[in-house]
Formats: C-alpha cells, sequence, structure tokens
C-alpha cells in the first residue's frame, strides 16, 4: 500500500518503521517540512514528504500528531485522499497538554471529535499502547503474551484493511464496534496501556467507567509529567496493568508502582 503518515514522533515513527519493513511505501510529515525529517527517514526508511503530499491519492493515512493540532492541519489536507482510504487517528486527549477542548469535557468521544474538525470519518486504533510497546513489542501470530489492539470505527471494509495491518504488525487486533465505544480504551480507563491479551482485553473495556475517566487520566498526567525522561516504558506498562487490576501477585509490578510514585513525587 501507499501510506501517509502526519506526525513523525513517537508513535508516527513507530508506526512507519512497521510499515516500511512490511514492505508498504510511506511517506511521512510534520508541522516543519521534510527537510527536518532527515533522521527519521534514516530510522524509519519512510520517504519524507510535505503534509499535502502524505495525503494526497494514499490508500492508508495515519494522523498521529498531539489533538490540539488537529484543528490546525491545512483546510484542504484530505481533499486528493480517496473516500475508501481508512484514516486512523491514533489521538488522546491530555488537557495539559493540549489545552482545554469544551466538546470533550463535556463528554465527546475523542475521535468523534477529531473526525468532526477533519470532517471524514476515522478509525481509532494504536491510542492505547505506550510507543516502546509499538516499536518493539510486535511477536507473530500466536506467541504467548502478544499485544491485543482495539479498533472502532463505523465502515467496516476500512477497520478490516486497518485490523489486518495491525496483524500484520505483530498484534491481535479486536473489532470494538463504533466509534462511540471507543471511551472504553481512552486515557485513564483500564484498558490504557497496559499492553493486554486477547483475552484481558474485553474484560478491561467492560471494567471501564466513563465518569472516573477524564480524574484518573489526569491524576496520572500529573505524575507523569514529573517523571525523568529515561523512566523504563517498560514499568509505565507494569503500573499500567497494576491499575487495570491485573498482574497482583507479581512483586515486580509493585516494585514498578512504587519506582513511579517516588520518581512522580507523589506522597504515599
Ligand atoms: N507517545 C505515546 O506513547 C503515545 C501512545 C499512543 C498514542 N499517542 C498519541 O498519539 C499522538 C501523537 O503522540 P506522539 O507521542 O507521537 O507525539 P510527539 O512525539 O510529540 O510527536 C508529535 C508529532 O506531531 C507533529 N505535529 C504537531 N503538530 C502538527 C501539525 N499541526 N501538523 C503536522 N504535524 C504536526 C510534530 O511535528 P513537529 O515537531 O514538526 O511539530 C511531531 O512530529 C498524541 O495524540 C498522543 O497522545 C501517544
Amino acid at each position: 500500500m501507499n501510506i501517509g503518515i502526519i506526525g513523525a514522533g513517537n508513535i508516527g515513527s513507530a508506526l512507519a518503521t512497521h510499515l516500511h519493513r512490511l514492505g508498504h511505501r510511506v511517506r511521512i510529515a510534520n508541522s516543519r517540512g521534510p527537510e527536518t525529517l532527515v533522521d527519521v527517514s534514516r530510522k524509519t526508511g519512510a520517504e519524507p514528504v510535505s503534509l499535502h503530499e502524505a495525503a494526497s491519492g494514499v490508500d492508508l493515512l495515519v494522523i498521529a500528531i498531539p489533538m490540539k493540532s488537529v484543528p490546525f492541519l491545512p483546510k484542504n489536507l484530505l481533499g486528493s485522499l480517496p473516500v475508501s482510504s481508512p484514516i486512523i487517528d491514533t489521538g488522546n486527549y491530555y488537557p495539559v497538554r493540549d489545552g482545554r477542548i469544551a466538546a470533550i469535557d463535556s463528554g465527546m468521544i475523542e475521535s468523534e471529535w477529531t473526525s468532526q474538525v477533519l470532517g471524514r470519518p476515522v478509525i481509532k486504533a494504536f491510542n492505547n499502547i505506550v510507543a516502546d510497546s509499538l516499536l518493539h513489542k510486535a511477536v507473530p501470530k500466536g506467541t504467548k503474551h502478544r499485544i491485543a489492539l482495539p479498533v472502532s470505527g463505523a465502515d467496516p471494509q476500512q477497520k478490516r484493511i486497518v485490523m489486518q495491518l495491525i496483524e500484520a504488525i505483530g498484534f491481535d487486533a479486536m473489532d470494538t464496534g463504533l466509534l462511540a465505544a471507543s471511551w472504553r480504551y481512552q486515557p485513564g480507563t483500564p484498558a490504557y496501556c497496559p499492553d493486554p491479551t486477547i483475552d484481558e482485553l474485553p474484560k478491561l473495556l467492560d471494567r471501564a467507567m466513563r465518569d472516573k475517566a477524564p480524574q484518573n487520566r489526569d491524576q496520572a498526567a500529573r505524575i507523569m509529567a514529573k517523571l525523568p525522561p529515561d523512566f523504563p516504558p517498560r514499568e509505565l506498562v507494569q503500573v499500567a496493568r497494576l491499575s487495570a487490576g491485573l498482574d497482583r501477585m507479581r512483586l515486580r509490578s509493585w516494585f514498578a508502582l512504587l519506582h513511579f510514585l517516588v520518581a512522580g513525587f507523589v506522597p504515599l
């Protein structure tokens, strides 16, 4: 496939690496122009292009930018994107980073907001896996502990394309229905970033509490903001698993939680 990726940070680069390795032709763009993407291109194999080139005529478009940036994408960006091409939205809403988005604060589903701003349907995927896991934990089908990723959206054909890509990259894909249900894996829910298996994921989605999620998200964000940049991502996953009710008997997870709280200067 011809694949465009908008956003060349943690998630955009990780996806570019996988998709290029799978043999797809990957173009990647950021806000500052292709000349700033030489290193990204060397690392991922993706071709640095302008925003318009990334979205023009591709079979699949990935949007991997902070939510606050979505309204600032060029207005005619998607004019040359075929209607049949899925748009993957990897975004998460963090008020501390994105500022307040009133519609989402009032309960609008994050990807429904993005879809409304873009004026096109989106498929929500890859938002609930930390970039380190996305880059390093892909494994062949059938491998024990293979991570499962939820996929939501309205168009069954587009969802099928995205789910096949997820499987090809090295994760199990689970169809979680329409975007309307995707609040179940937004930040602050049990399914957010615990690297669940396909057996664990449905239970975590069921356990999500919509009214509690924003508070959980903001509390986690406050701690995360104080963590050193080299805080081990695998410990973040261990903390997410513990918070989701998994691995309660694993001593190593409790050590990770202790490290997380101490590094984030939270009084115990
Ligand atoms: N990091 C994670 O582990 C993770 C996991 C799952 C989902 N997510 C979500 O995925 C999204 C991207 O996260 P990230 O961690 O990859 O972000 P990031 O590392 O900060 O990278 C953001 C990228 O977006 C680009 N960008 C920003 N504004 C833009 C604009 N107006 N037009 C075009 N490109 C723009 C930036 O380009 P410039 O530098 O040129 O501005 C940069 O390449 C966020 O919503 C995040 O919450 C992140």
